[in-house]
């Protein structure tokens, strides 16, 4: 298989008033194309900050993160961002949806960032609901969506700009065993018919089936790989 991300060597302190904070300590792994990447490990081992790392929304002091072979560490940020917006799709725990905008609105969002073919955004925006089964909540604000719901819209959204990599922060953690099920799912199917690839924080541990890979942080360090 073919490898779509490589991480090598990477290490991430933060300055904190009691002094550094070494949050990432030499940590390399590389990502397939098609893969299911898991990321486990206790509250504060780091999964978070190495997340944010392949997402390009912040950068490590040492080592490298290449996405098909070019290094974010010497992209700009304007790069960066079209990287963000064109390669990878982003799904939090809490959802993070806009509340004041429907959820067609919320899916189209970050397609409107890169394409000025309103109508072409909408209609692809419609086609993800549709895949998701959410037609009918199309013009719903997200406090009138079950948490199920708002994390399917959250999925579409991520997928407006069709990116070849979804980066997702405990996706499930705030959903109940079924609504998780459900979200599951749709990642399985992603890989499965659209060849996508993921990786995810998740602490439950059942998940783990699904994995291509699985790393466990501790400290800033991978302790296991499976
Ligand atoms: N921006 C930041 N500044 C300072 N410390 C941070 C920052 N972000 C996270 N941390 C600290 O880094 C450690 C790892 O955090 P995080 O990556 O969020 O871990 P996890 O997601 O595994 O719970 C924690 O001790 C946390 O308090
Ligand atoms: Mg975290």
């Amino acid at each position: 298989m073919n490898e779509i991300l490589k991480i090598s060597s990477v290490s991430k302190t933060y300055k904190t008033e009691h002094g550094p904070l070494k949050v990432l300590d030499d940590v390399s792994f590389s990502v397939n194309k098609g893969s299911w990447t898991m990321l486990v490990g206790a509250s504060g081992s780091g999964k978070t900050t190495l997340l944010q790392l392949l997402g390009a929304l912040d950068k490590p002091d040492v080592g490298t993160i290449q996405l098909s072979g070019s290094d974010y560490a010497k992209a700009g940020s304007f790069a960066s961002a079209k990287t963000r917006r064109e390669k990878l799709g982003f799904v939090f725990q809490s959802f993070n949806l806009l509340p004041e905008l429907t959820a067609l609105e919320n899916i189209m969002l970050p397609g409107l960032f890169k394409s000025s073919d309103k109508k072409a955004v909408k209609k692809r925006a419609q086609d993800l609901l549709a895949k998701l089964n959410l037609s009918d909540r199309a013009t719903h604000k997200p406090n009138a969506l079950s948490g199920g719901e708002q994390q399917r819209i959250a999925i579409a959204r991520s997928l407006i700009n069709d990116p070849e990599i979804i980066l997702a922060d405990e996706p499930t953690g705030n959903l109940d065993p079924s609504t998780s099920d459900v979200i599951i799912d749709i990642f399985k199917g992603l890989i499965k018919d659209q060849g996508k690839t993921i990786v995810m924080v998740t602490h439950d541990h059942a998940l783990k089936s699904h994995a291509s890979k699985v790393l466990q942080l501790d400290k800033g360090r991978i302790v296991k790989r499976a």
